[in-house]
This record gives C-alpha cells, structure tokens and sequence, in this order.
C-alpha cells in the first residue's frame, strides 16, 4: 500500500514563501522598549542582543558571547560598552573585546570580538542590518508624517504565525476583508466595480483603488461620518514595509507595518497608524479618544489576521508545503515575492523615477 499523501504538492518542486532578505534593515524594537537593560531579539533564527549605550545610541551584536557561549543579553551595560553577565568580558558597540577582568595581558585580540550588527534609531523604532560586520548599502524606511503634529500616531507590536510574505500580503489583501473582517471594514454584500492601478519601482510596488466608496463597516463610519470617495493605496517597500493608506475627504490614515522575520515562518509585526481626522468627528469627540476607540477594534482586525495566518502556517505543516493558485486580484502577493526573490538574489534593479504601471478591475 502507498504511504504517500493523497494531497501531495502537484508541484515536484518545494514551493517556500520563506525569503532571507539580508543586506537590509529591520525593525529590532520599539525604541521606548529598549530602556538600560539589554534586550534579546531574534532575526531570521540570529539571536541578536541589542543594548543602548550610556551616549543613547543604540548598538547590537550577537547574542553569544565568544568566551563561553553565555547570552550577552543577560549582561549589562556598562557606559558604551556591554558586559557578559558570565566572567565579565565587556564589548563596545562594534564588537570589540573592550575588556577581561583579571587578564593581566593584552585584552583587544581579533578572536576575542563578537560580530556586531549596524543600528539606527528612527521615527521611533530600533532598527538593525540583517548582516553582521557589514557597511550597509542603504538606509532604513523613514515615516513622512511621524514629526506632523496634525497626525496622532498610534502603535502596537506583536506576532504573527506566518512568513514574512504571507504576513505583507495579508496586511494589503483587499479580497479577504469582507470575509475575515465581515462587518468591520466591507460587507460581503452589493459590490461596486473599480479600477487598480499596480506601480512597480525597483523596491516597491503599489496598488491604488479608483472609485471606491467609503466602506460600510464600523471603521468607515468613525473615519468618515459624511461618507464620501476614498483615496486607497496599498503598497509593500523593501524588505519589510507593508503600508496602507486611505484619505476620505479631510480624514487622512497611514498604517504602516514593519514585519521582521523571527524565523521563516514567525513574523513580528511592529505597527504605526498615524492618522488625522475630519473637524465633524474631532470637533465632538477628541482625537484621543477616537484613538482608544480605534485601537480595539484595530486590535480585533489584526486578532483575526493573526488567527487567518496562524492556521494557514499549521496547514502549510501539515500538507507538508505551500502550494498557491492566484488570480489577477491577488494585487501584491505575487509582486511582493517577485520584490523579496529579486532582493534576495541580490538582483535589485537600478532605480528609476517612472513606475511600470498596469490596471486592472475588480468588485469589492
Ligand atoms: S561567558 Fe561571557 S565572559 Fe565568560
Ligand atoms: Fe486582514
């Protein structure tokens, strides 16, 4: 009798949407998560120790210490430099074996160091080089609006059971919101036809939706009372950006998420909204308190993408593979793949201004 699955792949070739983006950078951390002490983060299964030095500048370096493998992270800090919790070895911010208690001879020997990781501290996140030692090539994402004191900013961290890919397209996948989130953001009733325009620039890709009315859930209606057309851009910036942006008339939102692969198949998900609203909502209520009534149902939103992506990841397990069969309104996930697979190669394409552009219809 065959003891092969009688659901196997058709593909003979394993298909992974796990993509290893190195020579680019990630959210380590909220910065007002990193205080004195050291904190162990994991990037694509790295366990990386990331600390702020006395200077407030944020280093990090690989969380094993080359004397005895203890973690750095459950050391010190001590000035700019961090301390092995184990016999004492203490490293500055590139690497470097800055001290050895009780050695009485030369302590700065090439051996001794641990490879460190390329920081910066920007618009309020932590952000790391995906390889060690390295000069990088480009810098991290910036957010326009983050210094606007017309925007509210809210954020929120947490993960997600899923690949970096499946955790990006899920943030910008309009065909299942009217499933998943039913009642929140569409219904899953009369449909209006619209048009999308998909641009692809050598790091990203976008899609904006033409002639989309308010939606009619719950977030619609706070967002904007009166109604009115919606302005819908979806876009993914390399290697970790998935951003979504609605204007209805004066009520402006950015949500932005940076994914950082913990391993191939678990994804920490740090998250900004920044939003402005229209005087009728914020002359009645003020925008704080819109904020707290926002975040939950956010929170709900992103609870059963969380739930959706879990399970998808389990399935994944259990078949044993990942297969998919897309159609023309899976706007981004084959763009986003085509983006991680071309970087990953190391292949990005020079940059250029225009975007190649193409539309195509559909009915939300
Ligand atoms: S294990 Fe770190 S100093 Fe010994
Ligand atoms: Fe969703």
């Amino acid at each position: 009798m065959s003891l092969e699955p009688r659901f196997a792949p058709p593909s003979t070739k394993p298909v992974s949407s796990a993509a290893r983006v190195l020579d680019d950078w990630y959210v380590a951390c909220e910065s007002k998560a990193l205080g004195k002490e050291p904190l162990a983060i994991t990037f694509l299964g790295t366990p990386i120790a990331v600390f702020r030095r006395a200077s407030g500048e944020p280093a990090a370096v690989l969380d094993r210490c080359p004397h005895r493998n203890v973690p750095l992270s459950m050391g010190r800090v001590r000035g700019e430099r961090l301390e092995c919790g184990y016999h004492g070895w203490q490293f500055d911010g590139a690497g470097r074996c800055q001290a050895i208690p009780g050695l009485c001879g030369e302590v700065d020997k090439a051996g001794r160091n641990v490879p460190a990781f390329a920081t910066r501290e920007l618009d309020g996140w932590v952000w790391v080089y995906g390889t060690p030692d390295a000069d990088p090539e480009r810098e991290p994402y910036r957010h326009p609006l983050h210094d606007d004191d017309r925007y509210t900013t809210v954020t929120q961290a947490l993960d997600m059971e899923g690949s970096l890919h499946a955790t990006a397209e899920n943030a910008l996948d309009v065909p299942h919101t009217a499933f998943l989130h039913r009642g929140l953001f569409r219904q899953d009733g009369d449909r209006q036809q619209i048009d999308v325009e998909v641009r692809r620039w050598q790091d990203r890709v976008e899609a904006e939706y033409f002639g989309e009315s308010r939606p009619e859930g719950v977030l619609g209606k706070v967002l904007a009372p009166q109604g009115g057309e919606v302005r819908h851009v979806d876009r993914f910036i390399l290697p970790c950006i998935a951003q979504v942006e609605y204007q209805l008339g004066e009520a402006h939102v950015i949500a932005t998420t940076a994914l950082t692969p913990i391993t191939d198949y678990r994804t920490r998900l740090f998250g900004a909204v920044e939003f402005r609203l229209p005087v009728v909502s914020s002359r009645f209520v003020p925008t704080k308190t819109i904020g707290n009534v926002l975040k939950p149902l956010a929170l709900k939103v992103l609870g059963q993408d969380a739930d959706a992506l879990r399970k998808q990841t389990r399935n994944v397990e259990r078949f044993g593979g990942e297969q998919y069969v897309s159609t023309e309104i899976d706007v981004l996930g084959p763009e986003i793949m085509r983006l991680l697979r071309q970087a990953e190669r190391g292949a990005r394409r020079p940059p250029r201004d225009e975007p190649e552009r193409k539309r195509i219809q559909m009915l939300v």
